[in-house]
Order: structure tokens, then C-alpha cells, then sequence
């Protein structure tokens, strides 16, 4: 018989149900939330709404579209931490009402840990141990993966998530948020040699994003001129806006460039230090067209084999839920029904 996981991914602004059958993905619904646009950034409150406004007609399609009666469900697997509180309970009492309605194990997955198994969707799969660099809206992890269900912490930030330092400096931009895709998108067209940001020196494989984004602020608030980074605020508001109308390609380049650089030099002492050569990217940042690029170089550089989701497993999704979930559902990791989500993201 199939083994088939229905799973629901709640964890910020995306409700996602998927399908997977046989430890293959057979569908992933995913609904955002254009609510938050307006308040630029994810409004918590209207996020959990949304969440139980979407997640029948999400589970309902994931089911439809893979030809699945929730009768030849064999678990039901959620992300249980780390999120939004509000957001993970919607995801978190279905799942457990579901499980206890159809009388099948309830599988709880880390929503970060389901981020590392994006990877191991597609045919191509890294071997054993491999590196991930998992990179998102909320943290920034490297990881040592030594089998589905067994994973560490090589390295993490001390201060903000690279999808942050993006977003944080789009804001400072005037883009509307999340600003990473749009600060890819000029990017794109700009000159990355232009502007020089300082990389931090942090030891071991942690990584910071906090200097680089102040040294940003004070560029900005200098309009550019030689007063680079100091805290001397120089230029009006007009001056400040015109310096970045008339150099936002170059900005958004030379910024991208930065953290591509932060966090792939980190990545290279990693492959260094363990010898690992099969090294991953995940999360949503990993959807940048400059990281994607440069990652990819550097793999030829060092031969590594190097791999990256498809695009719709790198942002969040319920597919990297349910693979995740066909894992442990292998291993018989079920979960309590007096199971309750966390914020936090322990593992
Ligand atoms: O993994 P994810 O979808 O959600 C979290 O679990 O946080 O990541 C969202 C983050 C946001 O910060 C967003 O700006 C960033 O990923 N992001 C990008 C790109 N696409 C998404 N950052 C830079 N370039 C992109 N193309
Ligand atoms: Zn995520």
C-alpha cells in the first residue's frame, strides 16, 4: 500500500497544504496573503485570519489535484515551530483535528530542518552528509545533514536573517515590502563594484548582517558622499531621495553583492572545515538570482556538487512539509495529540 502524506505548512504568511506519495511530491497548493502589503511587513493578527480563511479550499485542492480521497491519507504531518504563534495554531489544530477525525498519525515537522529537505524533492539528491546553507525571511543557518530525520547547526546569525538584511534595506530604499525580490530585480541591472559595504569579521561559521546594515544607513543618509559611514548625517531628505532615484540599480548590486559574499565566504570555511563537498541552499532567499549564480560558481571553483530547490520548494511551501514528514512517517515519529506548536526555533 502507499504511504501518503498530507501536509500543512502555516508558519508566517503562506497557507500551504501538498501531497506526497511514495516520498513524491504530487501536489503543492500554496495561497498568499496580500493583506500585509499595505503595512509593510506581516501583520501577525491578520496573518492567523487569513490562515482560517484559506486552509479548507488549500487542503481541498492539494488533495483534488493529486487525486487523493482523504480516505488513502496515511498521516497527516504540520509544521509545528518555528513561526508566528497565531499562524502555526490554525495549521496546527487542523492537522490535529484531521488526525484524530481519520484516525492516523499526526507527524510534526521544523519548518527549518522541511526547509534543508526541499532538497531531497527533486531526482537529483545530494548525498549524505551534505552542507545546507539555509537562508530566509527569519534565519540563517548552516547546516550538516546526515540523514533525513539527523541535522545540525554548523553556524548561525547573531543578529538578523539575510532575508531581513534584504528586506530591511529595501525599506530603507522606499521598495515595498518583502523588498528582496524587487532589490534582485535592480540588481540585475546595476554595477556591484560601485559602493563598497564593509564585511563583518565574525569568528567560527555565525554570521552577522547588523553592521552591514547600519553601514547602509549611513550611506543613504549621506546620499553617498565621501562620508561613507560615518554617523554624520549630511544630505536633506530631497538629497537623500534623488541619490537614490538616480543610483538604485548600483545600490541594490553592490548591497546584494555584500551579502551573497557574507554569506558564501561562510560557506566555504564550512566545506573547508568538514570536508563535506555535496553543499544545498534553501529557504526563500535562496530564490536570489545573484546567490544562485555566485553559489553556483563557487561550487565550480572548489567541485563541489552544488544544488538548489525549484523555485516554488525555495520560498515557504507544504511539499518541503510532506517530505519531510515521509521521512519520520519511515522512521515512526509520530506526535502526541497533545502536541502544541512553538515560536521558537530549537530543534
Ligand atoms: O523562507 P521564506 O519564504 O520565509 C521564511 O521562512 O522567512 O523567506 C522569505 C524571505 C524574505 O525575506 C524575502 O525578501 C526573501 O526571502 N526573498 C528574497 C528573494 N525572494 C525571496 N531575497 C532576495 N532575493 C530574492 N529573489
Ligand atoms: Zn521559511
Amino acid at each position: 500500500m502507499s504511504i501518503v502524506i498530507l501536509a500543512i505548512e502555516s508558519s508566517c504568511d503562506e497557507t500551504s497544504a501538498a501531497v506526497c506519495r511514495d516520498g513524491v511530491i504530487v501536489s503543492n497548493v500554496i495561497a498568499t496573503q496580500s493583506v500585509h502589503e499595505k503595512y509593510g511587513g506581516v501583520v501577525p493578527e491578520l496573518a492567523s485570519r487569513a490562515h482560517m480563511q484559506h486552509i479548507v479550499p488549500v487542503v481541498d485542492q492539494a488533495l483534488s489535484s493529486a487525486n487523493c480521497q482523504l480516505s488513502s491519507v496515511s498521516a497527516i504531518a504540520f509544521t509545528q515551530a518555528p513561526g508566528l504563534i497565531g499562524s502555526l495554531l490554525v495549521g496546527t489544530q487542523f492537522a490535529k483535528s484531521l488526525s484524530l477525525a481519520l484516525d492516523i498519525p499526526l507527524i510534526a515537522v521544523h519548518h527549518m530542518q522541511a526547509h534543508v529537505i526541499a532538497n531531497l524533492i527533486d531526482h537529483n539528491k545530494p548525498e549524505f552528509p551534505f552542507l545546507c546553507l539555509t537562508v530566509s525571511g527569519g534565519h540563517t543557518q548552516i547546516v550538516m545533514c546526515e540523514s533525513p530525520t539527523q541535522m545540525s547547526i554548523l553556524g548561525e546569525t547573531i543578529d538578523d536573517a539575510a532575508g531581513e538584511a534584504f528586506d530591511k534595506t529595501a525599506k530603507m530604499l522606499g521598495l515595498p515590502y518583502p523588498g528582496g525580490p524587487l532589490i534582485d530585480k535592480y540588481a540585475q541591472l546595476g554595477n556591484a563594484e560601485r559602493f563598497k559595504f564593509p564585511e563583518p569579521q565574525i569568528p567560527d561559521l555565525n554570521f552577522s548582517f547588523s553592521g552591514v546594515k547600519t553601514s547602509i544607513l549611513y550611506f543613504l543618509k549621506n546620499a553617498g558622499t565621501s562620508l561613507l559611514f560615518k554617523e554624520q548625517f549630511l544630505a536633506s531628505e530631497e538629497e537623500q531621495k534623488k541619490f537614490i532615484a538616480e543610483n538604485l540599480n548600483d545600490i541594490c548590486a553592490s548591497v546584494q553583492q555584500r551579502i551573497v559574499s557574507i554569506l558564501l565566504n561562510k560557506l566555504k570555511k564550512a566545506s573547508i572545515q568538514t570536508g563535506i563537498k555535496h553543499i544545498c541552499l534553501a529557504g526563500g532567499v535562496s530564490a536570489n538570482s545573484g546567490l544562485r549564480k555566485a553559489f553556483v560558481e563557487m561550487g565550480e571553483k572548489y567541485h563541489w556538487k552544488t544544488f538548489i530547490p525549484a523555485f516554488e520548494y525555495c520560498t515557504d511551501n507544504a511539499a518541503m512539509i510532506a517530505m519531510t514528514g515521509y521521512y519520520k512517517y519511515l522512521e515512526n515519529d509520530f506526535a502526541a495529540l497533545n502536541v502544541q506548536p512553538s515560536a521558537r526555533a530549537e530543534w
